[in-house]
């Protein structure tokens, strides 16, 4: 099972308490710690989280650095020691290389720490925009093509294996929270099948019993994939 979180409404859920946005995000980051525990408790395979996408960075660079700090924040000091308690494995997608070093370190300590580890895995997208990463997958694939001197035309199962998601099955189950009924740019590739299920509640407002209660619901559909 691989479920797929989109976090909103951090801002809006400050608003509403006349707080800084930066409370919204440190509670919604405080959120994203219950949600890991939750999706461990309730034995998912594979559980992702739209941290940051590649149009957040349209926005004031203030609002953009706090963002970004409260993640490597959050990251260094709650989500790599989970980490490596449980065995946790870890993926890191998008645009990695434009992420401020203090990020970069705490990712790249992950990823070396984490190497061996064996347990469930947990996808952050930061810096992430699935049509960027689309356009990445297929200058990757005619780039192999042409060190192979191949000219067969480049087929979906080429892009897919260039993904950032290689070896990752599609999300099965997308949750949005904060009210939007779109994708915002998650995984356009990845989401042609998966099922999609949206609340009002803002993401800092998540409690432990919100997955479980989805994923009734999830298991109540019956998947044809098209067929
Ligand atoms: C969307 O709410 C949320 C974000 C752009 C940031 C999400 C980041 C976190 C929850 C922290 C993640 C922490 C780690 C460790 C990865 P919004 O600002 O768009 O809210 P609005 O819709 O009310 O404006």
């Amino acid at each position: 099972m691989h479920l797929a979180l989109i976090m909103d409404g951090n801002r809006r859920w400050a608003k509403q308490r006349n707080l800084p946005s930066k409370k919204g995000h440190e509670e919604g980051a405080k959120a994203l710690l219950r949600a890991m525990d939750e999706a461990d408790r309730l034995g998912i395979e594979y559980t992702t989280f739209y941290a940051f996408s590649s149009d957040n960075y349209n926005r004031e660079s203030h609002e953009v650095g706090n963002i970004l700090g409260i993640i490597a924040y959050f990251l260094r000091n709650f989500v790599y020691p989970k980490i490596m308690e449980n065995g946790f494995r870890f993926r890191f997608i998008g645009e990695l290389e434009l992420l401020p070093n203090e990020l970069l370190d705490i990712i790249n300590l992950i990823n070396k720490d984490a190497l061996n580890n064996k347990g469930r895995m947990f996808i952050f997208a930061i810096g992430y925009g699935g049509d960027l990463e689309i356009a990445h997958a297929v200058n990757r694939c005619i780039e192999l093509k042409s060190m192979r001197f191949d000219n067969s035309p480049i087929s979906v199962e080429d892009i897919k294996n260039s993904l950032y998601t290689v070896n990752i099955a599609a999300p099965d189950l997308v949750i949005r929270f904060g009210g939007h009924q779109r994708l915002s740019n998650f995984m356009p590739l990845q989401t042609i099948y998966s099922e999609l299920m949206f609340t009002d509640k803002l993401w800092p407002d998540f409690q432990t019993g919100d997955l479980d209660r989805f994923l009734q619901k999830y298991k109540e559909i019956k998947r044809n994939f098209g067929g």
